[in-house]
């Protein structure tokens, strides 16, 4: 197709050719080149992004939580049916034990539909995609032919020259070898980045409740070390009442609570109930912002007795020292508990600090009581959630809807602080409003807008996951 149009001269050149007489002077414009197809670049870029839109992370997050919980719910099965078989005493076998197979079963089919469910779905896309990516390459190669200044083929040379020279570059550089860690307590070193999410569900009510913390009891009572605890603020998206007990990772994502529900008391809100989303369970008891009040709680979940102590004086409650993010705070999170190797840590603001993060460690033992306590230099309202590992607090920051910074350290063991962390989390919603740290699995669980997800640590010393449950 040959282009070809005529063309007026400038205003000027016409109006002192108008003071001389009528005639006209016309030029014709000629172009030897193709016409470049605006259309079909249209075309390609709509499909392109119709192409990203399709495939979302949640998919695949989706299918991986799936597996993951399949993968922690054979193991069991097989211990379960091991026990089973050494019951079996000749003729019977204990009604009680197949009873418990039995469900375990249930679960286990429930989980391989859901599988079914999103395999089927995701095969369909990877079809679908598969299609448009063809289309799309053929589109722009056509494309390519129109490139007459051969930027885009330079690109190419130039991409795949840095490529060989990075290639290069990282061949030679020496792998240091990390020094031995002193902290008996961490073995591993200091987490050095974080991948995931690698569980992802929103469990047994999805989309109910905005507010909640969940993960596992770091130092479980013996034949409660697979369970995992889930506390939503059922009233006014600030207060909860009870704890809700899942027997396994794969039951919370099916959302079958098995030990159901322990109660704290039978109102809500009243006098040592629940009051904002940063629990933590530890040894058997949950620790959590008493209700109205600058203190701290903890549930005996055995002897259902609940213990308090005070926090210094000053400190900022009932949603007067909350996290916060570029648009908004986070209400009632004045208390962040957390928990690591050492225990139970508590993290909030005072007024004498200004409005600093201030850390105490939560003493072990029959009194509630905290122990050291350490002052850092961040501010409370630039953070959005807090959690502690190997003794180290870190901090971390909104940067966009879909993903948040861990950018600063304190390491209670030298009182250092660190800024410029720079580790980054993928986020399947925007608000994290509940982070800890599971040292039993090296996990990050996040309560994210009503949706549980889980990150793995990676550190200095092993990248290996133990995800036995
Ligand atoms: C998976 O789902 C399809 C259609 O829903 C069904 O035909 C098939 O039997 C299922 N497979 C398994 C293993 O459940
Ligand atoms: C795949 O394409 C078909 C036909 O265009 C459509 O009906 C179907 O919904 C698509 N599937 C997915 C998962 O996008
Ligand atoms: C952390 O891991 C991500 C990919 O999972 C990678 O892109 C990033 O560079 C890593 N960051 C550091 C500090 O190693
Ligand atoms: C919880 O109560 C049980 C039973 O009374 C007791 O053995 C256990 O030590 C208590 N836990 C804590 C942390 O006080
Ligand atoms: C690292 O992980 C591997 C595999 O799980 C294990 O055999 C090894 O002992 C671990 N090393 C350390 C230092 O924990």
């Amino acid at each position: 197709m040959k282009l070809s149009g005529l063309l007026p001269l400038c205003a000027l050149l016409a109006l002192s050719q108008q003071s001389q007489g009528p005639s006209k002077c016309e030029c014709e414009l000629v172009n030897l080149n193709q016409a470049f197809p605006h259309n079909k670049l249209d075309t390609i870029q709509d499909d392109a992004s119709g192409c990203v839109s399709r495939i979302t992370p949640q998919s695949s997050f989706h299918m991986e939580s799936l597996l993951l919980g399949l993968k922690r719910r054979l193991p069991q099965l097989m211990e379960d049916l091991e026990q089973l078989e050494e019951e079996h005493d000749g003729d019977l076998y204990s009604a009680l034990s197949l009873h418990v197979l039995e469900n375990e079963l249930e679960e286990i089919q429930q989980l391989m539909d859901k599988l079914n469910g999103s395999i089927q779905g995701n095969q369909e896309l990877a079809e679908n995609t598969t299609v448009l990516l063809q289309n799309l390459k053929e589109g722009l190669t056509d494309l390519e032919h129109f490139d007459t200044m051969q930027v885009v083929k330079r690109q190419h040379v130039n991409q795949r020259l840095k490529k060989d020279l990075d290639q290069c570059r990282n061949g030679l550089q020496p792998t240091a070898k990390p020094t031995q860690p002193t902290d008996r307590t961490c073995p591993l070193g200091q987490f050095v980045n974080i991948t995931g999410p690698v569980v992802y569900t929103g469990g047994e009510y999805p989309g109910s409740y905005k507010y909640g913390g969940w993960g596992r009891d770091p130092k479980p009572e013996t034949g409660k070390e697979s369970w995992y605890w889930l506390v939503m603020m059922t009233s006014s998206n600030r207060y909860a009442n009870y704890i809700r007990f899942y027997s396994t990772l794969s039951s919370l994502i099916v959302g079958k609570s098995t030990p159901g529900n322990i109660q704290i008391h039978a109102s809500n809100p009243t006098t040592n109930t629940i009051q904002g989303p940063n629990v933590v369970l530890y040894g058997g008891s949950l620790y959590y912002n008493c209700f109205n009040a600058p203190s701290l709680c903890r549930f005996n979940l055995t002897s259902k007795a609940i213990t308090v102590t005070d926090l210094p004086k000053g400190t900022r409650f009932n949603s007067k020292g909350n996290f916060c993010q570029l648009d908004e705070c986070y209400p009632f999170t004045d208390l962040d508990l957390a928990t690591d190797e050492s225990g139970v840590w508590v993290i909030y603001t005072t007024s004498q600090d200004f409005g600093n993060l201030v850390l105490s460690k939560v003493e072990e033992g029959e009194q509630l009581k905290l122990g050291q306590t350490w002052h850092t230099s961040v501010y409370k309202q630039a953070v959005t959630n807090t959690f502690m590992a190997c003794g180290v607090l870190y901090a971390t920051r909104y940067v966009s809807s879909t993903t948040e910074e861990i950018f600063y350290s304190f390491d209670t063991a030298t009182g250092k602080e660190n800024f410029n962390v720079g580790i980054f989390l993928n986020k399947v919603s925007p608000s994290i409003l509940f982070l800890n740290y599971s040292p039993v699995d090296h996990m990050l669980h996040a309560y994210c807008d009503s949706n549980m997800v889980s990150y793995k640590f990676l550190f200095e010393f092993n990248d290996s996951l133990n995800v036995s449950s």
